[in-house]
């Protein structure tokens, strides 16, 4: 089985792969409706996503795959069915693969561990990982510079909830990109700082190639944060002085959701040096050679 569960997993030539499948599937629209033609793959999405969910299931659609959709509410999960049984009943059922959003954070590389038959793709795991995020971001980037080695991106905001910086953090070193972190105190991961200097929000922006702006998690800050949006923004924020400040190359990165006028003035969703929309539609092609690598097992290459 070729399961997904993060970057950490992946190797540069793997990557390197992947992005070059995706550019194929973005470059050769007379290829889509074919590959996986009469093969079943589930979306199993127990947390909210648009983007997500909406661009896996475009990706399976032009890969010909038949989609089944399952969600919390509505599957026997609600029964106390485990995560193992509901995996191993897809599978017996004619899934496989099976694309999961959930909290957990761990889950999935157990779930890979016990085998339940089907290949698991990794759509966002609690705070641990976000692996098809943290590819088109790279493939994004790697569309723009050509090369990822040297680098620097600076990822600022919300870093100790974020999964995505975690799957980026991983991916970015082992293409040997240098990584810049910045934020809040309180949003510090420690972890993530051995091999990655956390600089005041200013320095790093000066600094980076790429400046990954992270979403405040304002479901969990709600009451201890900030008094207001304003105060964040102009504190650790995009705004249009430092989008300024920024190298005249560089370009702005987002995974969005957007909480427009908090991590980024509002009129900087959209400016031309940002490149939250790519990033979207990218997500497609990537995930287009996620599910393409999922089915193809080891004859993938
Ligand atoms: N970036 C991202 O994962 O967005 P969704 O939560 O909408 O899927």
């Amino acid at each position: 089985r070729r399961h997904l569960i993060d970057t950490d997993e992946l190797t540069v030539e793997e990557m390197e792969t992947l992005f070059g499948r995706a550019a194929y599937w973005r470059d050769h629209p007379e290829a889509w409706f074919q590959t996986g033609k009469g093969r079943f793959v589930a979306n199993w999405f127990l947390e909210p996503s648009t983007r997500t969910r909406v661009s896996f299931e475009v990706a399976e659609k032009r890969l010909g795959m038949e989609t089944i959709d399952l969600d919390g509410e509505t599957s026997s999960t609600v029964k106390g069915e485990s995560f193992y049984d509901t995996l191993r009943t897809l599978s017996a059922i004619g899934a496989e693969v099976v694309v999961v959003r959930h909290a957990g954070v761990g889950t999935l590389a157990e779930m890979a561990w016990e085998n339940p038959g089907v290949s698991l793709v990794n759509a966002g795991e609690g705070n641990g990982g976000h692996p098809t995020q943290a590819l088109l971001d790279l493939f994004t980037m790697q569309e723009h510079f050509r090369e990822l080695k040297g680098l620097t991106v600076a990822i600022i905001g919300d870093i100790r909830h974020s999964r995505v910086a975690r799957s980026n953090y991983w991916a970015l070193k082992a293409f040997g990109a240098r990584i810049i972190l910045a934020g809040p105190e309180s949003m510090r991961n420690p972890s993530l700082e051995e091999n990655a200097p956390y600089l005041p929000v200013d320095e790093a922006i000066q600094q980076a190639d790429v400046v990954m702006m992270l979403r405040v998690q304002l479901e969990r800050h709600r009451e201890t944060l900030f008094s207001s949006p304003d105060v964040y923004r102009h504190a650790y924020g995009l705004t249009p002085e430092r989008l300024e400040a920024m190298q005249p190359h560089a370009v702005m990165m987002h995974p969005a959701p957007v909480n427009r006028g908090v991590e980024i003035a509002d009129e900087l969703v959209e400016h031309p040096r940002s490149k939250i929309f790519e990033q979207m539609a990218n997500g497609v092609w990537i995930r287009m050679a996620v599910l393409e690598r999922a089915i193809e097992g080891g004859r993938w290459r």
